[in-house]
């Protein structure tokens, strides 16, 4: 299977009033083509830090980022840039999504500005609507975003993640705002976008969710204190039985 992301020795310090809070302290580790890796760990153990370190977003102290090979850390803006609306895709903790633009044109956005796929905007809204089709979210299209409840902006992101049909996703606490119901929905969604192909790589607190992907990094103090395999011929019921233990013994 290839490695589609390599972090090795990633270090990441933030600095406030001259006081140095190592928040990531040589990480490593490798994610492969079709994986659904969950990042767990306590509340400021630096898990965010992770995603947004990993994923270009921030810049790293030390260490480095092979994405296919190719380390981003290195990378100048515009190329990094690239790297992220074409083979990327993003859902944020908060939802950032444009006011004055509909659901529907925030979903295009980055396959307007996509130089990778060179699609029509007929193209583009094609694959835009169908996404939405397929999230159950067509209906809201033309809708404002404050016109649309939680479960469905979330949906929305999603969509718009996927606009340029990236090979790995980030995700950060996907279903943090949402209830058990809309949960299970965007987790099936996750789950079969992963299935058709795309890597994910997510942060999530909940065992149920974590569950559900086909291995665990446990993330505590800056350092990956455990990692968990996920044995995915058995029931969600027993994966979610098994992993809890797993969680239990590392102190969660
Ligand atoms: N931009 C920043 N500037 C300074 N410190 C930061 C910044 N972002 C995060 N931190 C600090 O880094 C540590 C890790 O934060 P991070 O957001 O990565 O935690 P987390 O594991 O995602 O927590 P949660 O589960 O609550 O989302 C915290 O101590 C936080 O205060
Ligand atoms: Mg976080």
């Amino acid at each position: 299977m290839a490695t589609v992301l390599e972090v090795k020795d990633l270090c990441k310090t933030y600095v406030t009033d001259k006081r140095q809070n190592n928040v990531l302290k040589n990480v490593s580790f490798k994610v492969d083509e079709g994986e659904m890796v969950a990042i767990m760990g306590p509340s400021a153990s630096g898990k965010s830090t992770l995603l947004y370190s990993v994923s270009g977003m921030d810049k790293a102290t030390s260490g480095t980022v092979l994405f296919d090979g190719k380390d981003i850390t290195a990378m100048k803006k515009n190329e990094l840039a690239d790297v992220r609306l074409d083979e990327m895709g993003f859902i944020f903790q908060q939802m950032y999504m444009m006011k004055n633009l509909t659901i529907l044109d925030n979903i295009l956005l980055p396959g307007l500005q996509s130089k990778k796929h060179k699609r029509s905007r007929k193209e583009v809204v094609q694959c835009g609507e169908d996404l939405m089709r397929k999230l159950g979210i067509i209906e809201a299209a033309d809708n404002d975003i404050n016109e649309v409840s939680g479960g469905q902006l979330q949906r929305a992101c999603i969509c718009r993640s996927l606009i340029n049909k990236p090979r790995l996703l980030f995700a950060d606490e996907p279903t943090g705002a949402l209830n058990r119901a809309n949960s299970n929905e965007v987790m099936e969604e996750l789950t079969k976008i992963n299935r058709e192909g795309t890597t994910v790589m997510m942060v999530t607190h909940d065992s149920k969710v974590a569950a559900k992907c086909t291995r665990v990094l446990y993330i505590s103090d800056g350092n990956i204190e455990g990692e968990y395999r996920s044995d995915v011929t058995k029931s969600d019921k027993e994966r979610e039985r098994a992993l809890n233990n797993w969680l239990m013994d590392l102190g969660w």
